[in-house]
């Protein structure tokens, strides 16, 4: 089955295992390819929202944990929010990949959450130190809303820029790659309100 890995995950404040989210799992593997032959025209953006605590992030968490083995995929996930504490800003991702985004952070981006805004530069990162080729890369941004609010941007703008580079980039690898960002409906609304005022 493909979900068992997904259900071995145990959710750290509650010390249960995962439960439900079949569905939306394989949907989720459906999108982005899973088991078909890489290819860099099958590169896609995600948005996954939601209301507040309806389990956006448990979901990627236990994503991330389940795909982190698989040769097929190279998956990381980054909550923005959580700039200051390097085990929760990254999850379950691999040494080397973190090594990279922390260079790239020090020698370029300054902040943790800027990372968000450059996507050419971490597949390059990542891509020195790690075979992309054939490979499907999942970047997963978590609570994306409040650190593009910083830029003045929406995750609108910031899908209309990215679905133009995503294609360029893996191209260039010869990879897939898949950002996926998560927001809340509530902060989402609440910041474009506050935007239109
Ligand atoms: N499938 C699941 N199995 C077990 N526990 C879950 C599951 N999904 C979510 N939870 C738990 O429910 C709570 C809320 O989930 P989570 O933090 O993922 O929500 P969220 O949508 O990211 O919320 P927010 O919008 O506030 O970021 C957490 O304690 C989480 O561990
Ligand atoms: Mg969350």
């Amino acid at each position: 089955m493909k979900t068992t890995k997904l259900h071995k995950y145990i959710v750290p404040d509650l010390n249960i295992n995962f439960v439900d989210r079949d569905r939306e799992y394989e949907k989720l593997l459906e999108l982005i390819r899973y088991g078909e032959e890489t290819k860099p025209e099958h590169s896609l953006n995600l948005v996954i929202t939601g209301p507040w605590g309806c389990g956006k992030t448990e979901f990627m968490r236990a994503t991330t944990h389940a795909l982190q083995q698989d040769p097929e995929i190279l998956i990381t996930y980054m909550n923005l929010p959580k700039a200051a504490v390097r085990e929760e800003f990254y999850i379950a991702t691999e040494d080397s990949v973190v090594e990279a985004l922390e260079n790239l952070v020090k020698e370029l981006v300054g902040d943790r959450a800027k990372l968000l805004l450059h996507l050419y530069n971490i597949v390059k990162y990542i891509a020195k130190r790690l075979n992309l080729k054939g490979r499907k890369l999942v970047l997963i941004f978590d609570e994306v809303t409040v650190p593009l609010n910083r830029y003045r941007l929406t995750i609108r703008d910031l899908v209309t820029g990215l679905s133009k580079e995503i294609y360029d980039i893996a191209h260039e690898h010869r990879c897939q790659v898949h950002v996926i960002l998560l927001t809340s409906e509530q902060t989402a609304a609440k910041t474009l309100q506050e935007r239109r005022r």
